[in-house]
């Protein structure tokens, strides 16, 4: 049960689960709340394992579906169409066949294990790869794994783990950090908080191992407040652990030490970029500085310290158990592995998947999402949060890597995915993510705390269909300037959604600036409200609502709108029975 879950009545579903079963006298089927599986659509889910069968999944399981699936699996019953999501493989044709296009390596236990059982890791090989590696003695061939899995960093940057532990590992100091950046500030982004949710031994595993490697003795893991059920599930984690003796002095009787301590966050996207993450662990403001010196060299009170996202720290165990040729054997020359995506938006089957690197958009969206919702037509998809772009439909069969992201205009970032249909404003998408980051912007330097905000004013102008035709250089101009002079990478890639909506959806901020005219009807600043007189049968239901009384009689019955007056609120419009006010 996690978050989205929860969300979702899975308490409930437990309660009644377990209800059913006691009331068919099963006390030997065990009931067990596990992490997300990334059906977020339909939830909540429930995964029934009978030794020696195929593992059912069943999803949109409320309190009455869960005793129809109790009595349909361990008796008579036939259970209803929607709630059958998967058994094994068997209905790849149907809802829920995403998941054979999915490979599980982050997720891999998500869903399965129990959290809050630090057996139910064991029992999946937990704590074997940290055993491995104090076995063997050697940091420097984890270093070796590691680098030559070719595993880059999954937080946005897509730097090499390994060569970032080398850096940390060849710093003579003696008191080194790793830290953990679970911040994970992106609007749509939820990847990290599943994984804390529904498997955190495999980061606490995973930061000891790197702790290992590059010689510190103490993690960090910050997380932002706003995650309760992982800071949770964490603590418990960690307190299991110790208890092992798998964190803490002597791990394993080898003589390496490393604990674990927890530091929330407030909240702030800037508070994500790892040098004012290290300042807002040490108390101060969390206001990034110019890099270099890189952590890696100077820290966490100036100390080494080696500062890796939870995904990217969740794909290690499996790394040392399985070989670096393994995970190098998966995904396209340049990125190895797999890539969690937060697939969201328009689309069917919105929720957490987990592919090859190098699956195209056209894959994710339509086999694994199951296509537009409501029939609409595919316009965009946004990837890599407010520091990435829009891709369009030209590039729905590009395999998506770090590369190739950039090279089209947008890039990987934590891997949020927002899709949207022909109903949504490129402008106004822009406009969103813009106003998102200038909120953000620290303000520490002139071109992302003034630039972003220059640039937030104009497009909304263009929103409200105030905008010139001079605007759209001059949004260019600024953007290209601020990515080019901002110190930090909040501002750097601020102007990415303007720049790339801009490359790949010019004629839309043209119409608006010139025609000011929003096709697609998002723009509320250029909408029209307008009264039908023959329609109108003057029951005064808009006159009621208006906030600003401008719809006035014109003749017995009809109304009229003030266009002068009117703030385009749209509360006319939801209250009329009789479909006599139109949004042009
Ligand atoms: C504005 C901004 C926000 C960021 N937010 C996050 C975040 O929430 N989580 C994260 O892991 N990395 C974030 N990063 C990237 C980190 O600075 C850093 O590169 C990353 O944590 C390194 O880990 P990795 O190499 O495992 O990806 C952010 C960067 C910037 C510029
Ligand atoms: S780019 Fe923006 S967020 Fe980064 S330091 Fe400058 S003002 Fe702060
Ligand atoms: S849109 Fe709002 S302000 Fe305009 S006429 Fe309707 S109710 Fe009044």
């Amino acid at each position: 049960m996690a978050t989205c879950g929860i969300a979702a009545g899975a308490k409930n579903t437990f309660n009644a689960l377990e209800k059913a079963l006691k009331k068919k006298g099963m006390s030997d089927v065990k009931v067990s709340p596990v992490g997300c599986i990334g059906s977020c659509y339909c939830e909540p889910t429930i995964q029934v394992n009978i030794p020696g069968q195929a593992p059912a999944y069943y999803g949109y399981v409320d309190e009455a579906a869960a005793g129809i699936i109790v009595d349909s699996h361990f008796g008579e019953g036939e259970v209803p169409e929607r709630n059958m999501l998967e058994i094994g493989f068997e209905r790849a044709d149907q809802e829920g066949s995403g998941k054979k296009r999915q490979k599980r390596i982050a997720l891999r236990n998500c869903g399965s294990v129990d959290p809050q059982n630090i057996m139910d890791y064991i029992a999946y090989r937990g704590y074997e790869a940290l055993g491995k590696v104090l076995e063997q003695k050697d940091p420097d061939s984890v270093l070796e794994i590691i680098k030559k899995s070719g595993l880059r960093g999954r937080g946005g940057g897509g730097y090499p783990t390994g060569y970032k532990w080398h850096a940390t590992a060849l710093q003579p100091a003696k008191e080194k950090y790793i830290i953990c950046n679970a911040d994970e500030g992106d609007p749509g982004a939820f990847m990290d908080r599943s994984i804390l949710e529904g498997d955190p031994h495999s980061v606490l595993e995973a930061m000891a191992i790197g702790g290992y490697a590059t010689g510190a003795n103490q993690g960090i893991i910050y997380i932002r407040a706003e995650y309760p059920l992982a800071i949770e599930r964490l603590k418990i984690a960690i307190a299991q652990a110790k208890e092992l003796g798998l964190l803490g002095e002597n791990i394993f009787g080898s003589g390496f030490d490393f604990s674990i301590e927890l530091r929330l966050g407030a909240g702030a996207f800037v508070c994500g970029e790892e040098t004012a993450l290290i300042h807002s662990v040490e108390g101060e403001r969390g206001e990034p500085t110019k890099k270099p010196p890189y952590p890696s060299v100077s820290g966490y009170k100036e100390k080494p310290t080696t500062v890796n996202n939870v995904e990217t720290l969740a794909n290690v165990p499996s790394i040392i158990l399985n070989g670096a040729d393994w995970f190098a054997g998966i995904g396209t020359e340049k990125s190895k592995g797999t890539k969690v995506f937060a697939l969201v938006g328009k689309v069917n089957r919105v929720g957490l998947v987990e592919v090859p690197m190098g699956t195209t958009l056209r894959e994710i969206i339509y086999d694994i999402g199951g296509g537009i919702n409501n029939d609409k037509e595919f316009r965009a998809v946004q990837t890599g949060g407010p520091s990435g772009g829009v891709i369009t439909v030209e590039h729905l069969d590009t395999p998506i890597d770090y590369d190739s992201l950039k090279e089209i205009g947008s890039m990987m970032g934590s891997g949020g995915m927002i899709v949207m249909d022909e109903t949504d404003c490129m402008v106004n998408i822009a406009k969103f993510y813009l106003g998102f980051t200038q909120e953000e912007s620290c303000g520490k330097c002139t071109p992302c705390r003034i630039g972003t905000k220059r640039m937030y004013e104009i497009l909304d102008q263009i929103t409200k269909g105030e905008g010139q035709f001079e605007d759209l250089e001059k949004l260019e101009r600024l953007g290209n300037n601020i990515k080019l002079s901002a110190l930090c990478g909040l501002g750097q890639t601020a102007p990415n959604p303007v720049l790339s909506t801009m490359k790949y959806f010019r004629e839309e901020y043209e119409r608006h600036v010139t025609d000011h005219k929003c096709d697609t009807g998002s723009c509320k600043g250029m909408r029209t409200y307008r009264i039908f007189e023959d329609k109108c049968i003057g029951c005064r239901a808009c006159v009621k609502v208006c906030p600003v009384h401008c719809i006035k009689m014109v003749q017995k019955p009809a109304h009229r709108i003030d266009q002068t007056m009117c703030t385009k609120c749209g509360a006319c419009f939801a209250v009329c029975k009789y479909e006599a006010i139109v949004v042009e």
